[in-house]
């Protein structure tokens, strides 16, 4: 069982961000990641397509023999990781915006939050909200557009760093002292929408997190890898060359699957 890879989607590039914690945290575990950029946007899709398509996405790493499959997409988690768990026999982890520990470093009782429309109107994260922010104020803000920015590679232009501070000026007028990014996308924007904030608002998101519940349930379920080597197989229906550009820092195999 521990020889087999850990299978890891994202509606695109985003979820690289996901696994290169992954992959920091647990070097020895082959992992297999699907990028299915052709979809992309998943955040503007109804519920049942944002279902579909992350069924789709499992069929495929489980006919790959993966032994877990972490869900590197908030969209896809909150809109189908409930569905995704009832049908099939192996762990899922997913990823939500990390809310939760917001709450707990809040001073001024005010987060903000940027996700996708998907996230912020899926029923898991009105319930999650619902408990966390009792006396805290949550400022949910749409990131509409910035997914196909960072899927066409153009992180460093204007036009990403006009519509940042279009979606994060009302949350630092309103008094905000933390920020959420509920994407895997929104990591890769880091450097930009710290040039926006202002030093004392802290910016949160789940990734490591997420990397140290895989190896929690790898551990508790007896899968994790004994080898001292590992292998990593990229796919993407789109672009090859963009996903490259994400992981230029990675020794890893990129290709190009029609799925
Ligand atoms: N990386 C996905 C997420 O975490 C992006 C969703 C999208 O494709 O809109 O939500």
């Amino acid at each position: 069982m521990s020889i087999q890879p850990i299978g890891i989607f994202d509606s695109g590039v985003g979820g690289t961000s996901i696994w290169k914690e992954i992959n920091k945290l647990l070097p020895y575990e082959h992992t297999i990641y699907l990028a299915d950029s052709k979809n992309a946007p998943y955040g503007e899709k109804s519920a049942e397509e944002i279902v579909a398509l992350s069924e789709k996405n499992t069929e495929y790493l489980l006919a790959q023999g993966c032994k877990l499959i972490v869900v590197a997409c908030n969209t896809a988690t909150t809109n189908a990781i409930s569905y995704l768990r009832a049908k099939y026999d192996i762990p899922f982890i997913g990823i939500e915006p990390a809310i939760k520990p917001a709450a707990l470093q809040t001073v001024s009782k005010k987060i903000g939050i940027l996700a996708t429309k998907g996230t912020l109107s899926s029923a898991l994260f009105h319930q999650t909200s619902k408990i966390i922010t009792n006396g805290i104020q949550l400022i949910e803000q749409n990131g509409e557009g910035l997914v196909p920015l960072i899927e066409q590679g153009r992180v460093f232009e204007t036009e990403t760093k006009q519509l940042l501070e279009k979606y994060l000026n009302p949350m630092i007028s309103e008094g905000v002292d933390c920020i959420v990014l509920g994407c895997t996308h929104y990591p890769y924007l880091i450097p930009i929408i710290k040039s926006i904030l202002p030093d004392h608002i802290q910016i949160i998101d789940s990734g490591e997190a997420v990397a140290k519940q895989t190896k929690n349930i790898l551990e508790k379920n007896s899968l994790l890898a004994k080898s001292n080597s590992s292998t990593h197989q990229f796919y993407t229906n789109a672009n090859v060359a963009t996903l490259k550009e994400f992981l230029r820092d990675y020794s890893v195999s990129i290709s190009h699957l029609d799925f």
